[in-house]
């Protein structure tokens, strides 16, 4: 039997939401990753660190009995986000990051950013304390094409921000793009990005060809496939900038089969196995551990994971569901199980 052995991952951005879709999915998490990076887009958004603490008490008490599990919590940046709360978030031990969503951007963005030059203290204040920005990089106009978004977020923003506060670290969250790709890789060593299953297994046909799957629409949306092919690259590279960020965001199916559904793929139940897939059919399974275990830890400044997982070749069959959430590929076939974590 052909295993993989590798120090346990950690998932540097999850949605793992509350209440009772909470109970479903933390398990799946806290079972595969020692930590994960939470993101903030809760409804009302968690924009203060007294509301990470009781979002991070909610977590810690939806965990499975003995999980040895690490939630490392993260702010909405808002327009009215005050300089004393992210020197607040600094000095807190479990806060993070700040995730910056430009408005209407995505599920849960209301609240987001509407002019980028508005936050520039926040910027600042954020590069002084460091603290990393974690970037939703596409823009939101209307007259841009929705395959366009992050590329144009890229040129327009994102140059900008680097130019302007070259000693804030910055994750450029789920690149999708080749062009985001190329700008992280030619950028300071301050920028790093994470990079999804679902990007790195499907291209935009998942989506459209042969009928509307709506258990593939995702944001930033599906691309074609030579960005596919560029992420696959960059992913496998073994350079350091590229880490393991799922992206997982469940929603209930009646939301997802829905007239106006909602963008998110639930990936946590299989995380590990999903981007095992990806590796292999790029003949590059050694380069997972960097890309999943310590390119992360590294770039977050912690200390990577001692304790290992394994992996087996094993066909096992995604189910249908997890409660009331349909999962990324499901009834479709994995060929690498976790089989001690
Ligand atoms: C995320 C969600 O549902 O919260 N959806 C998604 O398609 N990725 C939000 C996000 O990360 O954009
Ligand atoms: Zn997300």
């Amino acid at each position: 039997m052909k295993t993989l052995t590798i120090i346990r991952p950690d998932d540097w951005h999850i949605h793992v939401r509350n209440g009772v879709i909470l109970k479903t999915v933390l398990p799946h998490t806290a079972q595969q990753f020692a930590r994960a990076i939470i993101m903030p887009n809760l409804k009302p958004p968690v924009t203060t660190v007294a509301q990470a603490l009781v979002y991070r008490e909610e977590i810690l008490s939806a965990l499975p009995q003995g999980a040895k599990f690490t939630p490392l919590m993260t702010l909405y940046l808002t327009a009215a986000t005050t300089i004393a709360e992210i020197k607040a978030a600094a000095e807190s031990e479990h806060i993070y990051a700040f995730k910056l969503y430009p408005a209407g951007a995505t599920t849960n963005s209301d609240a987001g950013v509407a002019d980028i030059n508005a936050i520039y203290p926040l910027l600042a204040a954020l590069e002084k304390y460091a603290l990393p920005l974690l970037v939703h990089g596409e823009v939101t106009d209307d007259n841009c094409d929705i395959f366009d978004r992050e590329r144009v977020f890229v040129d327009r923003h994102l140059t900008a921000i680097m130019r302007d506060f070259p000693h804030l670290r910055v994750v450029l969250e789920h690149v999708t793009t080749s062009e985001a790709v190329q700008f992280v890789e030619a950028a300071s060593d301050n920028i790093a990005a994470t990079i999804t299953p679902q990007h790195l297994l499907f291209n935009r046909n998942a989506i459209l060809a042969g009928g509307i799957k709506p258990h593939y629409y995702c944001l930033p949306i599906l691309k074609r496939e030579t960005h596919r092919q560029a992420l696959i690259k960059a992913a496998t590279s073994g350079n350091a900038k590229f880490f393991l960020g799922t992206d997982s965001a469940p929603h209930t199916r009646d939301l997802k089969e829905n007239a106006c559904g909602c963008a998110g793929c639930y990936s946590a139940f299989g995380a590990l196995e999903l981007y095992a897939e990806a590796f292999e059919q790029a003949d590059a399974l050694d380069k997972l551990e960097g890309f999943a275990s310590f390119y992360g830890a590294d770039f977050y400044r912690l200390p990577r994971n001692t304790d290992t997982i394994t992996l087996e070749k094993q066909t096992w069959t995604i189910p249908h569901t997890y409660s009331d959430i349909t999962p990324l590929k499901a009834g479709e076939n994995l060929s690498w199980k976790l089989v001690s974590a």
